[in-house]
């Protein structure tokens, strides 16, 4: 009941103040309360929390958003904003209960919002805030040009993944996408726009970069550009002896600074502790041409486990194959692989950045992909990448892993300290993601329950061996553990929440900061 009231309030406030729907000919911004559009706002990937908001905002343009911010935080009562990207959080990062969800990547307005724009002389795009990357990418294709930084997955939106870090096997050469943005256009929590980069406001700039969406709305970002390859070389490699698999992947990203001819382009690798996860996504590198039988290596106290290693060759067409052969087989002689465990495939580029979007189609055509995925995605300090292995890979994991489970190491030189991402205290650190999904098949490890508490066990784990983990897209329920997280990052952090963000309005579903909200009747947290 008293939800209702306020939702009357919003929207009536919203109509009649500041004229959301009133300014032609701009096209019209829509404010919805529609059912559905409140049970999209209240979903996402992850499938774990289920929180409504009180209305749903389809942006057509930045001042749609600067309309909306500038209603919350003037209003005297108040009620909280966050942006939505694709929806793609794991526990409810978008949502919120007492306000509004500004859809930024909903089609409902997109052939209205700012489209991309490509400078080829200078090398970036702009894009709206909520594009979603498999656009940015069909855009610049048409100039020959592709971002330099990428995530696995490309269903996501640009805010939503510089406000984390967005990572892929080109971080150890590139950085992450945060560190491949020359300029944003951000609403702060006041409702102002500002332009932000290195040299002009660039408190907020780094705030926003990782920042958990605490300083404001990205509503325009320019990414940097390269000349797009045309086709890649993909290359995987098992191992039994983790050891040598990490030094051949450290090996790898030593050579960043090396001549494009002499790296690979893109270093990821993924452990397999299960033979089901082979012919599960992903899996089609696989077969049917390269059938794989773990129990046809013989893991010589390996406990089991085998590791693969994922590199590409980026080539053109005007490369001749045998130069691409020659590269590729120069940089493979340096490694230790088990030999004829060399499974390789040659695709064009785009199927190549676009393949998790395959397997996500055929997990869909099965009905599992709306299902709950409580992941765990850690950055590891080197030193200890080894233990970590002992302890859960060989350990706590068992032989089920109920999805995939990637590793591979970054530069820690190639994120930007300013930034407001988190990383671990190492020059090297590894990403190690659990991607795991829970379903309902009467198995005991496959359940959500299960994952959820095999996630604490590993976080115990580390805890108690003294191995300072980070989380990537972090979860944390009080504010004690969001300061052992940013650690001495926290007081800038907080100094900039105070500076952009006064009544703590945004992104509230980080549960990070509790809204200022007058005689709110439900909490965001
Ligand atoms: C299948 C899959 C694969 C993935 N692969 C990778 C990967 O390879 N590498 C990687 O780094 N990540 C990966 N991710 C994680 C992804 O980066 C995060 O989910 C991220 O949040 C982007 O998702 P989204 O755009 O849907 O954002 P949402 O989940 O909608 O939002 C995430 C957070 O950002 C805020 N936010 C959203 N838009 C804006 C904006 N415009 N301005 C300010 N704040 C905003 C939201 O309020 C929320 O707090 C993957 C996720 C999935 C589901
Ligand atoms: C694995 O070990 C078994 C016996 O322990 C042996 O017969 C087989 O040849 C080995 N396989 C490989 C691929 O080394
Ligand atoms: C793995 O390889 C290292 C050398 O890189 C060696 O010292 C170690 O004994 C090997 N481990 C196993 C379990 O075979
Ligand atoms: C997995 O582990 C269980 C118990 O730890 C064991 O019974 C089972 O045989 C193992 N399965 C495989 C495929 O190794
Ligand atoms: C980080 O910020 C400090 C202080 O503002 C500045 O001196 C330094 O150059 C910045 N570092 C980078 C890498 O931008």
């Amino acid at each position: 009941m008293a939800s209702k009231l306020l939702l009357t309030f919003v929207i009536y406030h919203l109509i009649s103040t500041v004229g959301l729907t009133m300014e032609s000919p701009r096209p019209r911004p829509r404010l919805s309360n529609d059912a559905e559009d409140l049970q999209t706002a209240s979903l996402d990937f992850g499938r774990m929390s289920r929180v409504k908001p009180l209305a749903v905002l389809h942006p057509t343009s930045a001042e749609d958003v600067i309309s909306l911010v500038k209603a919350a935080y003037g209003s005297a009562r108040g009620f909280t904003v966050s942006a939505r990207g694709h929806g793609h959080s794991i526990n409810g990062q978008a949502q919120t209960a007492d306000g509004v969800v500004i859809e930024m990547s909903g089609v409902g307005s997109k052939s209205r919002r700012l489209k991309p724009i490509v400078s080829e002389d200078d090398g970036y795009v702009d894009v709206w805030g909520g594009e979603l990357w498999i656009d940015v990418l069909r855009t610049t294709l048409q100039y020959q040009m592709s971002p330099k930084s990428w995530t696995d997955y490309l269903y996501l939106s640009v805010g939503g993944t510089l406000s984390n870090g967005g990572i892929s096997g080109q971080a150890f050469n590139h950085g992450p996408q945060i560190n491949n943005v020359f300029e944003l256009d951000v609403v702060t929590g006041k409702g102002e726009l500002f332009t932000c980069s290195k040299q002009k406001n660039s408190d907020l700039f780094h705030g926003v970069l990782g920042g958990l969406g605490q300083f404001g709305i990205i509503t325009r970002a320019r990414i940097a550009l390269e000349p797009a390859p045309h086709r890649v070389r993909w290359i995987r490699v098992l191992y039994s002896n983790f050891s040598t698999f990490t030094k051949d992947q450290e090996y790898l990203i030593s050579l960043h600074g090396e001549a494009p001819s002499d790296k690979f382009d893109y270093v990821e690798g993924f452990v397999i502790v299960d033979e089901g996860l082979v012919n599960n996504w992903r899996s089609s590198f696989f077969s049917p041409k390269n059938p794989i039988k773990l129990t046809s290596f013989n893991s010589s106290g390996g406990g089991g486990v085998l590791y693969c290693l994922e590199i590409t060759k980026n080539y053109d067409a005007s490369t001749a194959s045998n130069v691409v052969d020659q590269q590729v087989d120069a940089l493979l002689k340096k490694l230790h692989f088990i030999p004829s465990t060399v499974f390789t495939t040659d695709i064009p580029y785009t199927d190549f950045l676009d393949r998790v979007h395959k397997a996500e189609l055929k997990l869909r055509a099965k009905d599992l992909w709306d299902v709950p995925h409580p992941w765990l995605n850690l950055f590891v300090p080197k030193s200890r990448i080894a233990d970590f292995d002992k302890g859960v890979f060989k350990g706590i994991l068992g032989n089920k892993t109920s999805g995939p489970i990637l590793i591979y190491p970054m530069n820690k030189n190639k994120w930007d300290y300013n930034n407001s991402a988190v990383t671990p205290d190492e020059d090297i650190f590894y990403l190690v993601a659990l991607l795991r999904s829970a379903l309902d098949t009467g198995e005991e490890t496959q359940t959500l329950e299960y994952l959820s508490n095999q996630n604490r066990r590993i976080l115990r784990f580390c805890d108690e061996a003294g191995i300072k983990v980070k989380q990537y897209l972090p979860e944390y329920n009080t504010q004690e553990e969001w300061k052992g997280h940013f650690g001495d990052k926290w007081e800038l952090f907080l100094k900039r929440k105070m500076e952009f963000d006064p009544k703590r309005i945004l992104a509230t579903g980080q549960r990070i900061f509790r809204p200022s909200l007058v005689s709110s009747t439900r909490s965001s947290w």
